[in-house]
């Protein structure tokens, strides 16, 4: 996906109330885009942004991009990163800014003493792609680690570039002595404040927009406001450390359906399945640790239902 992010507007939306200084790397915020108003007027728009809200130009990809930034900073967030399906060069797109971005944007950081933490957005991405099988009595906790080596044998690129940024960005800490969280969401879903479509809210959008069939799929949702909580959280809380899965619940996509028909009774919804495989299976993610941080998960029934109408009053479907 091209676009927008999803959960980083809803971090600076929380972050502009109350928030000692702090820096949120994302590209459609810093970089020539800062002039194409429809990317920005969202954010220019949020309570507070008036007097606090300041935007900048700077590209994960340029050494030394984000030095200036977050000099004389207390926070940053590392939420910058691109997520979309359809590549064509995994390296280019997916990979280098992922990897590369994290370590030009905690080189920045080490250079700067004021800064006491980065929250990094990491993802289950880089979590759950091991190749252990998953199924309802299995827990998944921050202690699994995706393996590339297996999302390879599936080309599964952004996965590979989530692990890949996550590890590096440990590695880095630890040898330079800088302290970092990673937030790991599941699939963000939510109420959208950019204009734009992106990839974590489209699977909604394509149920709600007259699918025949359902993809035999099992999602890790996440409320988008929940992650921006957390990222906050996470910046706040001194005793916070490592990292945080955060996903509200694991459902079958057939299940999202019969939510959304709960819902929304006239919306026609798909009725079958687009396979005759049996379902994909379900499994836990341990929350234990995201409750530790005080994130308090939104139920999925309110989450898919302000998606929903989000995406109608702008006007998607
Ligand atoms: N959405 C989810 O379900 C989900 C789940 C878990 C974790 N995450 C993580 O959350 C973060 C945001 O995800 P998203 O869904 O909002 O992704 P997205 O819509 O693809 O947004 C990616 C952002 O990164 C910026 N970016 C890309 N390349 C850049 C570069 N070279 N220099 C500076 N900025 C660059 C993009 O700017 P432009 O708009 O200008 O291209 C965009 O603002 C990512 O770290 C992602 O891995 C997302």
């Amino acid at each position: 996906m091209a676009g927008e992010a999803v959960a980083a507007a809803w971090v600076y939306g929380q972050s502009l109330s109350s928030r000692p200084k702090s820096v949120i790397t994302h590209r459609s915020y810093f970089t020539s885009s800062i002039d194409d108003k429809k990317k920005t007027a969202h954010l220019l728009a949020l309570d507070g942004a008036k007097e606090r809200l300041q935007l900048f130009k700077a590209d994960l990809l340029e050494e030394g991009s984000f030095d200036s930034l977050v000099e004389g900073s207390e926070g940053v967030f590392h939420t910058a990163s691109p997520f979309y399906h359809n590549v064509s060069d995994p390296q280019a797109e997916l990979i280098d800014p992922a990897l590369k971005g994290t370590l030009n944007v905690l080189r920045s950081c080490a250079k700067v003493p004021s800064i006491k933490r980065v929250v990094i957005t990491s993802s289950m991405a880089a979590v759950a792609f091991n190749g252990k099988p998953l199924a309802p009595d299995v827990v998944v906790d921050e202690s699994w680690f995706s393996d590339v080596a297996v999302c390879e044998k599936s080309k599964l690129w952004y996965m590979i570039s989530k692990t890949l940024a996550e590890e590096a960005a440990w590695k880095f800490a630890k040898e330079n002595g800088i302290d970092i969280v990673t937030i790991n969401p599941g699939l963000v879903t939510g109420p959208l404040l950019q204009p734009t479509l992106n990839t974590s809210v489209e699977p909604v959008l394509k149920l709600v927009n007259g699918a025949e069939r359902f993809p035999n799929t099992t999602y890790r949702w996440v409320d988008v406001r929940d992650v921006a909580t957390a990222h906050i959280l996470a910046l706040e809380n001194a005793s916070a450390s490592g990292r945080y899965c955060l996903v509200g619940r694991v459902i079958h996509c057939s299940d999202t359906v019969n939510i959304l028909r709960d819902l929304f009774p006239a919306l026609k919804l798909p009725e079958e399945c687009a396979d005759d495989k049996p379902f994909t299976p379900t499994y836990q993610v341990s929350n234990e640790r995201a409750q530790s941080l005080g994130v308090k998960f939104t139920p999925l029934e309110m989450t898919l239902k302000d998606t929903v109408e989000s995406l109608k009053e702008k006007n998607f479907f």
